[in-house]
């Protein structure tokens, strides 16, 4: 399917979706939500996609909300159903390979959840987080009450959201919310070279281990332990698990297939 607002490069083992909206700053509308569901439903089948990136286009922006001229006269029950009916923030959760956002810029209100909602962000020193949807009367719709609560505590969640503050990258990496942060010109070699450094490893185990540290914060202690137990199990099924511990023993670099 051609898109209209996202980009999907493929650079070997690393897909790179951007995006592509710079003119309005990257916000999500409707139709980009859509079509961000639509892009990680083909990487998910891409075998030959082991890591995806996200990203916004141009300069300046990483994605700077939803797209707030889509508000204006809409109901309740139609923006009840955008949300609900195309879950793009859960699908990259959910989504089986790792998935980094590379925040270039602003990332507001839907960027910053979009990014939360990936397992690892890296930023640029120029980013600038936050969830302003207080300012616009409305509250975060898109998972940042729940998942900015999870990654870096009540605390400072609710200082974030009840504010509507936005802070520098360095603050957001004091507080957990970014795990690194380059300078502009580095960001994306920088992104890349971890991105490589992950496609390297078994998808298999990556997924699992994707999915066990997903299930801490959906499962209570007991049922996580033993998922986890389970999902480290199925790890023995794999041939990469054979592979993994051949290498090992033999001295050499592992090649993982994903079997
Ligand atoms: N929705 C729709 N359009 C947006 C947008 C959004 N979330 N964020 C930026 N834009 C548009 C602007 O309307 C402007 O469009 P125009 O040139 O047609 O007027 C363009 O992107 C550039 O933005 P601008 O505001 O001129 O840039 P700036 O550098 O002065 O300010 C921000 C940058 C990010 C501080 C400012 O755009 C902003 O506050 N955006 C909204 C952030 C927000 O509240 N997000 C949560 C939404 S729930």
């Amino acid at each position: 399917m051609a898109f209209e607002n996202v980009l999907i490069e493929k650079r070997g083992r690393i897909a790179i979706v951007t995006v592509n909206r710079p003119d309005k700053l990257n916000a999500l509308n409707i139709a980009t939500r859509k079509e961000i569901l639509i892009a990680f439903e083909q990487l998910k089948h891409d075998d030959e996609v082991r890591v995806v990136i996200i990203t916004g286009a141009g300069e300046k922006s990483f994605i700077a909300g939803a797209d707030i001229s889509e508000f204006a006269g809409m109901t309740a029950l139609k923006q009840r159903e955008v949300m609900k009916g195309g879950r793009a923030f859960d699908s990259v959760e959910d989504f089986p390979k790792p998935v980094i956002a590379m925040i270039n810029g602003f990332a507001l209100g839907g960027g910053c959840e979009l990014a939360m909602s990936c397992d690892i962000r890296i930023a640029s020193t120029k980013a600038k987080l936050g969830q302003p949807e207080i300012k616009l009367g409305i509250i975060p719709g898109g998972g940042g009450t729940q998942r900015m609560t999870r990654l870096i505590g009540e605390g400072k969640a609710m200082e974030l959201i009840l504010t509507g503050d936005m802070i520098t990258a360095e603050e957001a990496k004091q507080l957990g919310l970014v795990n690194q942060v380059f300078a502009p010109e580095e960001l994306e070699a920088k992104t890349m070279e971890l991105a490589n450094r992950i496609a390297d490893l078994s998808p298999v185990a990556l997924a699992m281990a994707k999915a066990s540290v997903k299930n801490a914060s959906r499962m209570n202690l007991r049922e996580g332990l033993d998922a986890e137990i389970d999902l480290f199990a199925l790890c023995f099924s794999s041939e990469d698990k054979e592979e993994g511990v051949r290498a090992f023993i033999e001295k050499r670099k592992a090649e993982f297939k994903g079997k």
